[in-house]
């Protein structure tokens, strides 16, 4: 098993590590265009593999795709992170070029590859990739969702005082600030709903606390978080490569699921070695139906920008 992470800051470098650890794959590339970084970062992992014990080799390539051919998975983080203040929808006109530069390169060496976008803003990096590859859809999955998912896990275990490992709750929509959906109807603490323990002024500030928690840590970190989300795309590399068909929240494209079209959004799926392989209908009651058709009026304009770059 070959796996590529393509950006070697801070995000990717966490994947990476991620995935070395857990042995998620034999030969683990890491690509970045600065020259000499990502042989760095592999090195300066690789002498963790002594110590933790890892036999994933992991090699470093200033850019060159040759050294990814025979990916059987690649994870892009390429592009601009966050400042503060600023959204993720802002870094489109950097990444979407940047972002469909890398497609490119990697299906040059590696034609089978699953895709998993990182990139911001990354509803519309998903729909890029989708649209710019022609690839089949269920190898070109959006992580946005897993990472917010996990971040209301630990938004609710503040409140209940709780593992975060106990606790089921997903995200759905958009991966923005003002995008994304946390379901908290269907979240539970071992099968018993959450808010059964919540009052509804916890409950609005969980699902608010959530929906800002990229922002917020951007704000105290000055830069756009990593580890969650560098945990989060090997979590999706893990379930993949071990085809665990697990379920996550992630972006993909919709034809007529959840009653939409021509756009790539966060929902449910099972994630398995074709990629995401089933969309979990959760039966979305009229309010949520209206948030996430809102939701996706937000991402599908924010697509639209991509024709005029
Ligand atoms: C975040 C970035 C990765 O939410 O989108 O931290």
């Amino acid at each position: 098993m070959k796996v590529t992470v393509v950006g070697a800051g801070a995000v990717g470098a966490t994947c990476a590590d991620n995935i070395a650890r857990k042995e998620l794959c034999n030969e683990l590339v890491l690509l970045d265009i600065k020259e000499g970084f990502a042989e760095g970062k592999a090195q300066d992992m690789m002498q963790t593999a002594a110590l933790l014990g890892f036999d994933t080799k992991i090699t470093g390539s200033t850019n060159d795709y040759s050294k990814t051919a025979g990916s059987d998975v690649v994870v892009i983080t390429s592009g601009l992170p966050r400042k503060p203040g600023m959204t993720r929808e802002e870094l489109i006109g950097t990444n979407a070029g940047i972002v469909k530069g890398v497609c490119e390169n990697i299906l040059k060496y590696s034609p089978n590859a699953i895709i998993i976008v990182i990139s911001n803003p990354m509803d519309t990096m998903t729909y890029l990739a989708l649209t710019a590859t022609g690839l089949p859809k269920n190898r070109i999955i959006g992580m946005g969702g897993t990472l917010d998912s996990s971040r209301f896990k630990y938004q609710l275990s503040q409140h209940l005082n709780c593992s975060p490992a106990d606790l089921n709750a997903l995200v759905v929509g958009g991966h923005g600030d003002t995008t994304m959906i946390p379901l908290i109807r269907y979240a539970t603490w071992n099968s018993a709903p959450v808010t059964n323990f919540l009052s509804t002024e916890q409950q609005q500030q969980i699902v608010n606390d959530t929906m800002v928690g990229g922002a917020t840590l951007t704000k105290l970190i000055g830069t756009s978080a990593w580890y969650a989300p560098g945990a989060a795309g090997a979590a999706l590399v893990e379930s993949i490569v071990r085809d665990e068909k697990k379920l996550f929240t992630c972006c993909v494209s919709l034809e007529g699921e959840y009653g939409q079209n021509d756009i790539c959004l966060g929902v449910p799926v099972t994630i398995g070695k074709n990629g995401w392989e089933k969309i979990i209908d959760l039966k979305l009651n009229a309010e949520e139906q209206a948030a996430f058709n809102k939701s996706a009026d937000a991402v599908r304009s924010m697509n639209d920008v991509l024709k005029t770059l």
